[in-house]
């Protein structure tokens, strides 16, 4: 029963799932908890059932794949959101007061009138106040309502788009003016801060057209993934001071030691209470699915939790045909079904079916 960790994962975990082997190599692992680890190198094993991502984003897990080969995803959605959020309002207040490099000036400083040349050269530095000014959030997930909660709390006026904003969760943040196209939210904004996750249509979504949209001299503020900005689009509008400030969490050949891009090294979730948070969402996921076989958090799986009432269940994985063909309980998301059939027959025989993708006696 080993749990591989492809990541350094909080030792929160090791309690929850107490009894299985959680160890940093393993060629037969059950489950893993992962954190960054690119997973479309992994080869993966005929033995495993789950991967459990201490994190929001998924984009380093190739979960459609998985899906076909009956292996579920999970993530741990809003387990880091706190620690994102309050760094995104200290990466804001870092672009508007001018932190890093006022910071910088004043560790080089040098000679016995350091005092003096404070005086003489903060003038420099003067920045602007976040208090009357709008923020843009892309992306009103559990972060981007915490981001857009905060703001409101330090009297910003806030604005959003989000495709997918459920009416329950519009209802959270009902001072955020929520707009049907990107073009709209940005146009307003004196700070855009993104909360989208890396898919095909987000790449690059920050470009050369949607800067367009936005007012001139905005700082913008990237903690979701470096993929989501077109950075020589952004460099062109630094250069034109059609943007203000770029803050983000990724740098690389492209983004460190370039004007007005700032960076730190991806450390939005990087607290001791959202990396407990994250290993202990993640690791009672693998633990309820391989135990119980329900499955809550899936990004590449229908969500279904069944309370135990049978002294057997087992569990089907099949193409989605539009039918409840094996009876039981079942689901479906994205083409794939999920089955649970809770018996008191201890005599079960599965025959194969070309839509069965995996079948397993949970207990
Ligand atoms: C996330 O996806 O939740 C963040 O990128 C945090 C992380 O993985 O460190």
């Amino acid at each position: 029963m080993d749990i591989l960790k492809l990541n350094a994962i909080s030792k929160v975990a090791n309690g929850i799932l107490e009894g299985y082997n959680l160890t940093d190599a393993s060629e037969n692992p059950i489950g893993i908890l992962v954190r960054s680890f690119k997973m479309a190198e992994y080869e993966v094993p005929a033995s495993l059932l789950a991967v459990a991502r201490a994190g929001a984003g998924v984009n380093n897990i190739p979960h459609d794949e998985y899906a076909k080969k009956g292996i579920c995803v999970f993530n741990t959605p809003g387990a880091n959101a706190n620690a994102v959020k309050e760094l995104v309002i200290a990466y804001m207040l870092t672009g508007a007061r001018n932190l890093y490099e006022a910071m910088t000036w004043s560790q080089n400083l040098t000679g016995d009138d350091i005092a003096k040349q404070v005086e003489k050269g903060k003038a420099q530095f003067a920045g602007s106040e976040i208090t009357g000014k709008t923020l843009c959030i892309m992306g009103l997930g559990a972060i981007g309502r915490k981001v857009a909660k905060a703001a409101y709390g330090l009297d910003m006026n806030v604005v959003g788009y989000d495709p997918y904003l459920s009416p329950a969760a519009k209802e959270e943040i009902p001072f955020v003016k929520v707009y049907n196209n990107k073009e709209d939210a940005y146009k307003e904004a004196d700070f855009i801060t993104l909360h989208m996750p890396l898919t095909p249509e987000t790449d690059k979504m920050v470009n050369k057209e949607s800067i367009k949209a936005m007012k001139d001299g905005v700082i913008i503020i990237n903690a979701a993934r470096g993929e989501l900005v077109n950075i020589e689009d952004i460099k062109e509008a630094l250069a034109s001071k059609k943007v203000r400030k770029l803050v983000c969490d990724f740098p690389d050949t492209n983004t460190v030691k370039s004007e007005g891009i700032i960076v730190a090294p991806h450390i939005g979730a990087s607290t001791e209470e959202a990396e407990d948070n994250c290993a202990e969402m993640a690791a009672k996921e693998l633990k309820d699915y391989i135990e119980n076989g329900n499955i809550k958090n899936s990004v590449n799986m229908p969500n279904i939790s069944v309370e135990k009432t049978s002294a057997h269940r087992i569990t089907i994985i099949s193409k989605d045909n539009g039918s409840e063909e094996f009876g039981g309980k079942s689901a479906a998301k994205n083409g794939i079904r999920y089955t649970i059939i809770d018996t008191e027959n201890s005599d079960i025989t599965i025959y194969k079916s070309e839509n069965i993708i995996k079948a397993r006696l949970v207990y």
